[in-house]
């Protein structure tokens, strides 16, 4: 490695959750209140950061096409080689493995270390080896700059990291142990945001129902105290949270869903399966049966609540009768919407080894059936949702001209002909419905 000047432009590209979408904002302010610039789009930047997802080996393996691809860019435009730096889950799944495999990458940096990215861009500049993936105790979160721009609808990271150790998952291994941003650093981060410019938080956690910390008076709270804290933040319309695990649902936070108009009526509450066999092979630690009542109590409390999830098919051993299961389950929920995946075994994790791994031939028609019954369930929810009023708040442009793309409470994506600008709160009434989103006719505007 040879020493170069600091990069004076930046590009940050993030893979995967929506976390890893906060976590590369982050550092594109950390970068930026270096002096740094972001490149404009289409421009190649001096320093790259691919901020990486682990969570299944189709996603891990894409930052390697990635580093080729920049590489070969700069080669065919005859400049030099950008600053590369790997961040995120891969960094801190394969470490120093990452620039045994792809010589072209300079930095290393695990998700809990990525406070340290300027001292770790000098060091890769000097020409020396920078690799953090440490887990450091002191909070990345106290070291990074404060929040200053951001669109209407944010994110706030509230928890990390998860003790959960379901057999086909890395996140333990990637985000480390369960653990909680403190009360007063949650809400002063909030206040920023409305201040920067945002209407609505989503709470993001890798277990955010995990949630729990000391309010000012020294009293414990769970999320359910923390949302109706952040209810009652001027400027604040919406709250979302994600994701969450059915065993932290609390009985407070359910009721919540009932008793808070700005917690937007929506779940994501993950299930993976509907056998109870594969669940326990999961260590899910929870039954579809104990699932399916949870949903119930939610409903309860909030009648129009849209449920998401998500679902893997062709986990180790699933059987024809396993699956038939999964798909039971699905008819009985009803969902808005989900995300559905074919089991990836990942290297240290207990799923990777077991028996009976499942023919790939397999794993496509379970998720196509899988998919075509969700798709067909979203499409519904759609078209149930046909002449309700409800608000949109303006998140961007649409294709088509004077066309505003929105999400509802439910969070479809709603498109309307309106002059209203980005970060309008309006009346809508849905009157289209599409399989992916649906579109609404101004009624009013709102104040938030
Ligand atoms: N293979 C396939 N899907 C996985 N997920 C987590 N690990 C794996 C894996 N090894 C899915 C789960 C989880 C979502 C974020 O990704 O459904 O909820
Ligand atoms: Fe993975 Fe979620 Fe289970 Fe944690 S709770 S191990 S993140 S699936």
């Amino acid at each position: 490695m040879s020493a170069r000047p600091l990069p004076r432009s930046f590009a940050v590209k993030s893979f995967g959750c929506q976390m890893n979408v906060y976590d590369g904002e982050r550092m594109a302010e950390l970068l930026a209140g270096q002096g740094m610039v972001p490149a404009a789009d289409g421009e190649a930047a001096e320093l790259v950061v691919l901020n990486t997802c682990h969570i299944r080996e189709k996603a891990a393996e894409k930052v390697y096409s990635d580093i080729g691809r920049l590489v070969k860019a700069s080669h065919a435009a005859g400049a030099a080689k950008p600053l590369i730096a790997v961040a995120g889950c891969v960094a801190q799944a394969e470490g120093a493995e990452i620039v045994q495999r792809a010589r072209a990458v300079d930095i290393v940096v695990g998700p809990q270390a990525y406070h340290r990215l300027p001292d770790l861009v000098a060091r890769a500049a000097a020409g020396a080896p920078a690799l953090d993936t440490d887990m450091p105790a002191e909070s990345k979160f106290g070291a990074l700059p404060a929040r200053r721009k951001v669109g209407p609808a944010a994110f706030l990271t509230v928890q990390e990291g998860c003790d959960k150790f379901c057999t086909y998952c890395v996140v333990p291994y990637t985000r480390g142990a369960e653990s909680s941003r403190p009360w007063s650093a949650i809400l002063n981060e909030a206040r920023a945001l409305v201040d920067a410019g945002a209407c609505e938080i989503t709470l993001l956690g890798q277990n955010v129902n995990a949630w729990t910390g000391e309010d000012e008076a020294g009293r414990r709270q769970g999320l359910d105290g923390l949302i109706r804290a952040l209810d009652r933040l001027p400027g604040l319309a919406r709250i979302r949270y994600t994701t969450s695990h059915p065993n932290d649902m609390s009985d407070a936070l359910i009721a919540a869903h009932g008793e808070i108009a700005s917690l937007m009526p929506f779940l994501h509450l993950p299930v993976q399966s509907g056998s109870d066999r594969i669940l326990k092979a999961m260590n899910r630690s929870h039954t579809t049966d104990a699932y399916l009542r949870l949903i119930e109590r939610v409903r309860a409390a909030r009648p129009d609540i849209a449920i998401s999830g998500d679902f893997i098919v062709g986990f180790p051993g699933e059987t024809d009768a396993d699956f038939a299961a999964t798909l039971a389950l699905v008819e009985a929920v009803g969902h808005a919407q989900a995300f559905s995946f074919k089991y990836s075994p990942r290297p240290g994790t207990p799923a990777a080894t077991m028996d009976d791994q499942i023919a790939p031939a397999v794993m496509d028609a379970r998720l196509q059936a899988l998919q075509a019954l969700l798709n067909r369930q979203q499409h519904g929810f759609n078209t149930a949702s046909l002449g309700r009023r409800c608000t949109v708040l303006i998140e961007r442009r649409g294709k088509l001209p004077g066309q505003m793309l929105g999400k509802s409470p439910w969070l479809q994506s709603v498109h309307i002909q309106t002059d209203a600008p980005i970060g309008s709160l309006l009346e809508v009434e849905i009157v289209a419905a599409g399989p992916n989103s649906v579109s609404g006719e101004y009624r009013a505007r709102i104040a938030a």
